[in-house]
């Protein structure tokens, strides 16, 4: 197909062309009622097509024209059979692949350090997560990879797995065996589905590691936002016939999209698209080039260290995206937070994560030499102040090791449609959780809706320097208290919140 065509983008131009007369909605009519400072800023060709759905334009439900032509060209670059514009980026995408592939009660294979759209697809399908610990770095204080063994252990001990997930690559760009993965799934006619927010860009270089299309698994969820240069909220989901089924899929997405997609979210897709399907090998190539010489010019800063090649000498580790750059801060006797705050407040850097060790940046198609500079010498100016040579990170030994998963009481649907009642965290132990604590950055939950709060969690989550901590997803962030689930409501599920 020609990847240079972006039928949607071009539709919406027409119709601008055309100069139609707007009768429908949005309000504003292509930016006509929103006159002042945001269409002052913005422009006017943005909310021109900010139309909506008509006959021209296309069904994102039942697509017939430019977006079934434009999603058929993103199944084609992605070296799939089907593709689907997805609105709510790739939470959205998780929640459909885990509703298309189980159903209530079906037990689903996955990493336990799974993005938190993954517990609402588990809360919308009714499915019983079977997780697996991955391997973790203690240097950087982050997950690695689940492995192929583990997986085939898994099967072993529960033959009734129906699904497996995998998250390749991770945020820190640490592929697994994905190929591997798929064979063991797929030998015993188990469909294999990727988070794949992290590698829109995998299938266009072969520098990088191998995509989920490319390893056989069936279905994946893409964020061309985060990696391809889409508008945020646009990503993508591919998929390949066999053991799933095209109309399943659509049918799902059905239920849980809107049915008003935003055309500049989906006319962006397209032409992201294009741009990198058309010109992604040069673009890819120039981003791992860059972020090669990044790397490596980190590793010169005394105090700093980024992880490469070496790391696939671990277990779980088949590859890594080298645009991926996850910088060791703790050595300068600064925690990652520390660099970050430090990086915002006086160089007006602002990076995509950090954690207690470390700090995260990307380099992408978006990038240019004279932004990596500033970058670099910024950290440059952090060593000169705060190197303290070797020992400085005495203090950050004690790495954010999650606990052994608790014991799970019931399925995360039945847990969150329960009765629920608040306790103080000194009376918790024994109890049924209601909710989810995480410790994010590296997004590992310490306990999930559904499992027993252990003294083991209890004592964890006493452990963790609150202050530098990034506990998440508790509805008492002072965590003095929990939800958890009511005695007499233990399994009762859609009953009403206590
Ligand atoms: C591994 C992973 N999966 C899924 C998502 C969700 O993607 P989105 O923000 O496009 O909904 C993220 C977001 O950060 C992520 O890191």
């Amino acid at each position: 197909m020609d990847q240079r065509n972006t039928p949607l983008f071009n539709a919406l131009l027409h119709y601008i062309e055309q100069n139609t007369l707007p009768f429908h909605s949005p309000a504003h009519k292509q930016g006509v009622g929103l006159a002042g400072p945001f269409r002052d800023f913005v422009g006017s060709n943005v909310l021109a097509i900010d139309l909506t759905v008509l006959p021209d334009l296309d069904f994102l439900s039942a697509p017939r024209g430019p977006i079934k032509r434009a999603q058929e060209l993103a199944a084609d670059a992605y070296g799939a059979d089907h593709a689907f514009f997805l609105i709510n980026g790739t939470s959205g995408g998780i929640h459909a692949m885990i509703m298309a592939a189980v159903g209530p009660g079906d037990k689903v294979l996955m990493p336990r350090n799974v993005h938190k759209s993954v517990f609402a697809g588990l809360v919308l399908s009714g499915a019983i997560p079977v997780y697996l610990q991955p391997e973790y770095d203690d240097r950087f204080g982050i997950p690695l990879q689940i492995t192929p063994e583990q997986v085939e252990e898994a099967f072993r001990r529960d033959p009734d797995i129906k699904a497996v997930f995998v998250v390749n690559p991770t945020y820190y760009g640490i592929a697994t065996y994905l190929r591997r993965i798929v064979e063991i799934a797929h030998g015993r006619g188990v469909p294999v589905i990727v988070d794949e927010a992290h590698g829109a860009h995998l299938i266009f270089n072969d520098a990088l590691p191998e995509s989920a299309m490319e390893a056989g698994a069936d279905i994946s969820a893409i964020s061309t936002h985060k990696v391809a240069g889409s508008m945020t909220q646009s990503s993508l989901l591919v998929m390949k016939e066999g053991l799933l089924d095209y109309d399943r899929v659509q049918e799902i997405l059905n239920y849980l999209q809107s049915t008003s997609p935003s055309f500049v979210l989906m006319a962006s897709l397209d032409v992201a698209r294009s741009n990198i399907a058309v010109h992604g090998d040069r673009l890819i190539k120039q981003a791992v080039s860059l972020a090669g010489e990044v790397r490596r010019r980190i590793n010169e800063i005394p105090g700093f260290f980024a992880f490469g090649e070496e790391m696939v000498e671990r277990g779980s580790v088949a590859a890594i995206d080298p645009t991926k750059i996850t910088i060791r801060t703790v050595d300068l006797g600064l925690t990652g937070f520390e660099v970050e705050a430090i990086l915002n407040r006086e160089f007006d850097i602002a990076i995509e994560l950090s954690g207690e060790h470390y700090i995260l940046i990307p380099i992408t198609i978006g990038d240019r030499r004279d932004r990596v500079e500033r970058f670099l010498s910024a950290l440059a100016r952090l060593a000169q102040r705060f190197g303290k040579g070797p020992g400085s990170a005495d203090r950050f030994l004690e790495a954010v090791r999650p606990p052994e998963i608790p014991p799970a009481v019931m399925p995360p649907r039945q847990a969150v449609f329960s009765k629920r009642d608040i306790v103080p965290i000194s009376r918790a132990a024994g109890r049924v959780s209601a909710e989810t604590i995480l410790v994010y950055p590296p997004g590992i939950p310490i306990v999930t809706p559904g499992e027993r709060i252990t003294t083991e969690v209890l004592d964890y989550i006493d452990s963790l320097n609150r202050e530098t901590t990034l506990l998440q997803g508790m509805s008492d962030p002072s965590l003095l208290t929990l939800q958890v689930l009511s005695e007499d409501g233990l399994g009762n599920v859609g009953q009403q919140r206590a």
